[in-house]
Order: C-alpha cells, then sequence, then structure tokens
C-alpha cells in the first residue's frame, strides 16, 4: 500500500493541473449515508418519493421531513482527513478544484474554497414560485418552510431526479475536466447522469484517474491508479508524507 501511496503523491506533485471529483463516499467516513450500496439511503427509501419534482408537488411536507433528517445529520458531522487533505492540497496551490455531487458542505467546511456543487446544496433553500434564494444555517424548525418575499413553499436548493444541473456549474465543470491532466476521482459510484461524464471528459482529454473507493465502479476500468481503499484512510496517510516531501524541498 506504501509503494501506491507514493506513487498517487508522485502524479499529484507532478501535475500541471489537477483537480477532485468527489461523491458520497468521501463523506461516508464522517457519518453521512451514501445512497447505494449495502447501508445506502436508496435501500431504505424510494429515490422517486423524495428526490423528485412530482414527490414534492405531491407531498411537500414528507420530502421536507427526509430533508430535515438529513440536515441533522450533516450538521453533526465533521470533515475527515479526506476532506482536510483536499484543502491542504489547494492552499498549498497543487489542487486546482474540486468538483462534488454532494450537497453536504463538508469540503468547505475543512477549508476548500473553490469547490463546485454539481448537485446543489442542502444548506440552501429557494423559492417553488418567485427567484427568492437563501441560506440555512441549521435544519428548520418548521417546516414546510415558506419564502419571506412570496409566502410559497420553499425547497431545498438540491438538483432532484429529472432535473437539469445548475447550467454554470456544469460548464465550469466541464471545462475543468478539460483542462486537468491528473483527476482524483474520489467515493462515487460513478452511475448517475450527467455528473458521471466529468471523469470520462477529462480521460478522453488524456488526464490520468486516479480512482480512490473500496468498491470496483464503472470509472475503474479508466483508471490509471485504483486505489481500493477508504478515502479517510488513505488521505490521512497520503496528507503525512505530502508534508513530508514539502518540507524536505523548503530545507
Ligand atoms: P453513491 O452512494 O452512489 O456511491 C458512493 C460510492 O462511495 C460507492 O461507490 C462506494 O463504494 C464508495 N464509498 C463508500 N465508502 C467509501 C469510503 N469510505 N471512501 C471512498 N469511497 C467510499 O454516491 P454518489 O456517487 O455520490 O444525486 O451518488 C451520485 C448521486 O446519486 C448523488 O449526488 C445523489 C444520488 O442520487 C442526487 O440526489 C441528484
Ligand atoms: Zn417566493
Amino acid at each position: 500500500m506504501d509503494e501506491l501511496v507514493e506513487m498517487v503523491i508522485k502524479y499529484i506533485l507532478t501535475s500541471k493541473h489537477l483537480v477532485a471529483f468527489t461523491g458520497a463516499g468521501v463523506s461516508a467516513e464522517s457519518g453521512v449515508p451514501t445512497f447505494r450500496g449495502s447501508n445506502g439511503l436508496w435501500k431504505r427509501f424510494k429515490p422517486e418519493e423524495l428526490a423528485t419534482p412530482e414527490a414534492f408537488r405531491m407531498d411537500p411536507l414528507r420530502v421536507w421531513e427526509w430533508y430535515k433528517w438529513r440536515m441533522k445529520i450533516i450538521s453533526h458531522a465533521k470533515p475527515n482527513p479526506a476532506h482536510y487533505a483536499l484543502a491542504k492540497l489547494e492552499k498549498l496551490g497543487i489542487l486546482k478544484c474540486i468538483i462534488t455531487q454532494n450537497v453536504d458542505g463538508l469540503h468547505q467546511k475543512a477549508g476548500s474554497q473553490n469547490v463546485i456543487e454539481l448537485h446543489g446544496s442542502i444548506w440552501r433553500v429557494k423559492c417553488t414560485r418567485c427567484n427568492y434564494k437563501g441560506k440555512v444555517e441549521k435544519p428548520p424548525e418548521k417546516i414546510p418552510p415558506k419564502c419571506p418575499k412570496c409566502n410559497s413553499l420553499l425547497r431545498p436548493d438540491v438538483v432532484w431526479f429529472g432535473e437539469p444541473l445548475p447550467q454554470r456549474e456544469w460548464s465550469k465543470a466541464v471545462s475543468e475536466a478539460l483542462k486537468c491532466d491528473v483527476m482524483l476521482v474520489i467515493g462515487t459510484s460513478g452511475v448517475v447522469m450527467p455528473a458521471a461524464l466529468i471523469p470520462r471528459i477529462a480521460w478522453e482529454n488524456r488526464a490520468k484517474i486516479i480512482e480512490i473507493n473500496p468498491e470496483d465502479t464503472p470509472i475503474s476500468h479508466i483508471a490509471y491508479i485504483k486505489v481500493s481503499e477508504a478515502a479517510g484512510k488513505f488521505f490521512s496517510n497520503l496528507i503525512n508524507l505530502i508534508d513530508k516531501h514539502v518540507t524536505s524541498k523548503q530545507n
């Protein structure tokens, strides 16, 4: 495993434009449930009843109850070494941006600045009628919450099944995928479109894909390096070693 860490470090440190693409698995060790897999949310809940615009129209309270429950879990979650390592790599000027499918805000909580949120954020709401958008600090006491401007229903500012991705975020993500020469793909099942195209676009443009995921995914066969380990564990090792490399360079 040490050899694998050293190899990943080599590609990270010699990269010209390093980008990370993350999914629910990067937050798993922070206690935030993933969607797929044996303990995944989609084993216990039906996406079509909770994460579609139709579901919200039919039963906004039920959808809000689910989001409130997830907000509670996320509000107690702390970033793990994978989030911190990515934030540190950005500070060092090595990592240029994170493209995430996560709505939990844990990358930002760890200190990352340049985060492209492809699926929105659980910490924002938007009005179902007017153009009001707002931030949420904690799970709302009263659900479903109402718009302060027009009193219509507010909804989480996240992307639901059947909805397009936010256009500006998508274009930025594609442009980063085209710019990068190395992409870290961390904790995603790589099956949700169009987000899952991002590593493919990078790969088709000759970027080296480094996948960190204990399971194999449809991305594994395009990966130049595959690390079959939990992200938090792997990155806590990696960041200690990177510290050593960087300090030895400075001395
Ligand atoms: P998934 O739940 O589909 O996949 C999580 C991935 O993380 C799996 O491949 C796991 O093997 C891996 N994993 C689990 N624990 C890990 C760990 N400790 N370290 C590294 N990897 C680990 O999550 P996403 O790929 O993010 O969309 O799902 C994509 C989208 O599907 C989500 O953004 C959400 C969901 O429906 C919407 O809600 C629109
Ligand atoms: Zn409104």
